[in-house]
């Protein structure tokens, strides 16, 4: 594949600093030698600077309720016209985050890319939380917990965008996995929308593979543009504690890496965020080490050279 790093070294998005640093960790951690020795082309975009705050139509009361509401503007403007272009270019973007905030400008560009090609977009969101939060609903204030109720077109935060056309992700678009973490009003706001939401609970119960399984082959029979948002948090903090919003239980190793395997196996990933990962918290590289492993088996690492297996043979 032809795949483009572009980091994204941002944090305005949560009132915790250090994700800002992100971007340099995963390439120490040796992100591009790994996917070239799996056979991949991979340029190294560098990292956007950080852009001028962009002053944004909010309601008053709503523009109180977003930390960095206008360096968050201006992140997710320029985030948006990269994303929309290099999927334009036919590539395959790795955004290097950087908070989660920074997917309200990755999914938007590439939805707009999706639209224009005629293509439909599926959204998996991995992560502990649901990050479905409004200016109305937030606990945290935090914008990094609203990107996806952005991205679903949450009408008090359109204004973020003003002169894109936002293609707003439909719900049957957008699936959640690893969800343990959800505010009282997030919840209604993830349920009256009919997001799908596998987790920890379902995981417990059914595993990895079989929710995965179901919701590939749904996407295989639409043929979809598959962009997956990874957000670290998802993993267990046991091992993965580089990031500032850890949550007791989350995935195992073996859990992530079968995740990611069978979305290899899949055929459909088109983009991808790597978010959250905060290495100010990190204990001596190890979650980023283990992020890099987990992209690997994303992009066709094997234990043994296994042909793809065709999701409906399983
Ligand atoms: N739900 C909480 C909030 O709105 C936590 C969000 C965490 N999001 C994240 N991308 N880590 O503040
Ligand atoms: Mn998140
Ligand atoms: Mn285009
Ligand atoms: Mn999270």
């Amino acid at each position: 594949r032809r795949t483009t790093l572009l980091g994204i070294p941002m944090d305005a998005g949560t009132h915790v600093p250090g994700a800002r640093m992100g971007p340099d960790a995963l390439r120490i951690a040796g992100l591009a030698g790994l996917l070239r020795e799996l056979g991949h082309e991979v340029e190294d975009a560098g990292d956007l600077s950080a852009p001028s705050p962009q002053p944004v139509a909010l309601a008053a009361a709503d523009a109180a309720r977003c930390l960095n509401l206008e360096e968050v503007a201006g992140w997710t403007r320029d985030i948006h016209d990269h994303a929309h272009r290099l999927a334009a270019a036919g590539r395959l973007p790795i955004f290097l985050g950087g908070d989660h905030a920074l997917s309200m400008g990755s999914v938007s560009g590439i939805a707009r890319h999706c639209r224009e090609a005629g293509r439909e977009l599926a959204v998996l969101w991995i992560d502990a939380h649901a990050d479905f939060n409004t200016p109305a609903t937030t606990p945290s204030r935090n914008m990094h917990g609203m990107s996806l109720a952005f991205l679903a077109g949450e009408p008090s935060l359109q204004p973020l965008l003003p002169d894109r056309p936002l293609a707003p992700l439909t719900p049957g678009a957008v699936s959640i996995i690893g969800l343990r973490s959800i505010d009282t009003e997030e919840r209604r706001n993830v349920q009256a929308r009919g997001v799908r939401c596998i987790d920890m609970r379902a995981i417990d119960e059914e595993g990895v593979a079989a929710p995965m399984r179901a919701m590939i082959e749904d996407w295989q029979r639409r043929g979809v543009h598959l962009h997956v948002s990874l957000d670290v948090d998802m993993l267990d903090p046991s091992l993965a504690p580089g990031v500032g919003t850890t949550v007791p239980g989350g995935a195992t190793y073996r859990e992530a890496h079968l995740i990611m395997e069978m979305l290899c196996d899949s055929g459909l990933l088109g983009s991808l965020d790597i978010v959250e990962l905060n290495p100010f918290l990190d204990e001596r590289g190890r979650s980023a080490r283990l992020l890099v492993e987990l992209v690997a088996s994303l992009f066709g690492r094997t234990v043994l050279d296994r042909p793809p297996v065709r999701m409906r043979a399983f």
